[in-house]
């Protein structure tokens, strides 16, 4: 990750000092709320996708810092958001927000992230760029409810994972990557393989989210382990087991499922299970091939080191253990 990062350090470093400057209110608590998820230690994929894919689009202009600001703000609301519809009490190794503040100031800072995005995003004043953003936060709004609908779903089909996964996760990362397209002024062709490049990037990264969530250690992750699976959130390598078990098995999962609470046995139970039939392999497997589809997306663009840097991005996405 460091070394697809280096060559936009220095514009990373800038991305960091315009969101502080950017959560800028007179309400105390939400400078303060703001202030503790933004310093936390986030991996910062989603700037670091709209910067590389701007320089990568030829782009040298002073719109793609406070962009990278504003995706990283968006994100930082989609998770304060999440954190209170998931129950979570960890998030980058720490408390998260809702369980300091309480749900309310969550979801309401959560908000203000959001409108705050959007007021940034027309200082930018591109009409394209404002489009392709409010595009994706309403699909990540509808990724989130999906995601609702299908909680406890034993027979949740793959196809409709997926559909949940392209909406609440990766339609962000291809925003970002769009974005910086735009702001190169590449032909529509080279836009919309960034857009694609973004969009397999981002499935494959909720996919190895879902398979860490088997078999991190929290320490690592940051978050806790076996959460999915204590919130009835039937994710692939879940889904793939529940297609290869027996009845008795499948039985024994929905118990797990339905209950409030699962204890430590019950998640090595049901996660012994998802190893003995392969769902880990096949989850990694599919996020694999995901990002062999981002290798030919970036196909069109000149070689180089800023293309070099966005395939080692792509690669650490399945090969990352937090
Ligand atoms: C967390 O995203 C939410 C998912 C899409 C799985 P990240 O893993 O990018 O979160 P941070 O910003 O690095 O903490
Ligand atoms: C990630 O959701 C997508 C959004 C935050 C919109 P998850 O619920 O799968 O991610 P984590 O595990 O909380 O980071
Ligand atoms: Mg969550
Ligand atoms: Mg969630």
């Amino acid at each position: 990750m460091q070394s697809a990062l280096n060559i936009i350090g220095e514009e990373l470093i800038l991305v960091e000092q315009q969101f502080r400057k950017d959560l800028e209110s007179d309400v105390p608590l939400i400078r303060k709320v703001g202030e503790y998820v933004l310093s936390s230690g986030g991996k910062r994929v989603r700037p670091a996708l709209l910067l590389l894919s701007a320089r990568l689009c030829g782009y040298s202009g002073d719109k793609a810092v406070p962009l990278a600001s504003v995706v990283e703000f968006i994100h930082t609301a989609t998770l304060l958001h999440d954190d209170v519809v998931d129950s979570a009490t960890l998030r980058r190794g720490i408390a998260s927000a809702n369980t300091l503040w309480g749900n309310e100031a969550s979801v309401l800072v959560g908000d203000f992230l959001f409108s705050k995005s959007f007021s940034l995003m027309v200082g930018v004043g591109s009409l394209d760029i404002l489009r392709i953003f409010s595009e994706a936060t309403t699909i990540i709004a509808e990724g989130e409810v999906m995601q609702l609908l299908c909680t406890g779903e034993l027979d949740l089909a793959e196809d409709r994972y997926i559909g949940v996964v392209r909406s609440k996760t990766a339609i962000l990362m291809s925003a970002a990557c769009e974005a910086g397209a735009v702001l190169g002024g590449v032909s529509p062709e080279k836009q919309q393989a960034l857009a694609n490049f973004g969009m397999d990037l981002g499935i494959a990264f909720q996919l190895m989210d879902d398979t860490l969530d088997y078999i991190a250690t929290e320490e690592e992750f940051g978050k806790s382990i076996g959460h999915d699976l204590e919130e009835g959130k039937i994710t692939l390598p879940l889904i793939h087991t529940l297609r290869q078990c027996n009845e008795d098995e499948k039985y024994a999962i929905e118990a797990v499922i339905d209950k409030d609470e699962m204890s430590l046995d019950e998640f090595r139970h049901v996660s012994g299970l998802v190893k003995r039939y392969g769902g880990i392999e096949y989850t990694i497997d599919s996020a694999r091939r995901y990002i062999s589809n981002c290798v030919s997306h970036l196909e069109p663009f000149e070689a180089g080191i800023v293309r070099d840097a966005m395939l080692r991005l792509a690669d650490y996405v399945v090969t990352r253990s937090k």
